[in-house]
């Protein structure tokens, strides 16, 4: 399937829905990587509060290397996965050490940072350095498996790693960071995993093959392990 022809209707909907969110006012690396990483697991209401806690607390990496490990768990606590901060403060000991203190601009390197796979690495590269990377999460993920029609299982870490290649091909170099965010948006809002997607308020519904043949409820596909 060719996404290229999803780009210019996805950036015109995300000019039109994009919700204000704390990180995406100043979109520093660091305040990027921290947002990134508590929504993961964690819905975006519940983030927000969390994030300007922690960016208080925390403003930046060299504060986030040196902290206690009790006040840093007392700052993620309710957010659950708590390997998560401790790999933020891993990474942040390991930016300090070998970065001079800043993340990375570049994706195989952010990719080497504890915490930092491939999804969060293409984050950090598009939204916060404006570099085209996909960032392919479970959203992203039933999105563009609705979109192309596809019945591959999500579950498989070759479909992911063949539909990060497909969208890397085409991925705008103008708004990276906008196209990744579009397509997470449209995932969280408009294109749910529960119930009926809402494909009366979908910028791709004129292209959408799930939506053509009507196996939207079917797609994506998650064989169970
Ligand atoms: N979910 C994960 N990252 C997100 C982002 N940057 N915007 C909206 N939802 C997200």
């Amino acid at each position: 399937y060719d996404y290229s022809s999803t780009i210019e209707f996805l950036l015109d909907w995300y000019d039109q829905n994009a919700r204000i969110l704390p990180w995406r006012e100043n979109p520093k690396p660091y305040y990027v990587w921290i947002s990134e990483i508590m929504l993961q697991q964690t819905r975006v209401e519940a983030v927000k509060s969390y994030f300007e806690r922690f960016i208080h607390a925390l403003p930046d990496i060299h504060s986030l290397a040196v902290v206690d490990e009790d006040k840093l768990l007392k700052l993620w606590e309710g957010l659950g996965y708590y390997n998560r901060a401790r790999n933020l403060q891993k990474a942040a000991v390991i930016l300090v050490r070998d970065y001079g203190g800043e993340l990375p601009s570049d994706y195989t390197e952010l990719l080497k940072l504890p915490g930092i796979g491939s999804y969060t690495a293409g984050a950090i590269a598009s939204i916060a350095f404006h570099i085209a990377e996909p960032a392919v999460d479970g959203n992203v993920l039933r999105v563009m498996m609705r979109v192309s029609g596809c019945f591959d299982d999500i579950t498989e870490a070759k479909v992911k790693k063949q539909l990060e290649e497909d969208i890397r091909a085409v991925m705008p170099k103008s708004r990276p960071g906008d196209f990744n965010q579009a397509v997470m948006e449209l995932g969280a809002t408009v294109c749910i995993p529960v119930g009926r997607p809402l494909c009366d308020k979908c910028p791709l519904v004129h292209l959408c093959q799930a939506y053509k043949n009507r196996t939207e409820d079917k797609i994506p596909v998650k064989k169970e392990k």
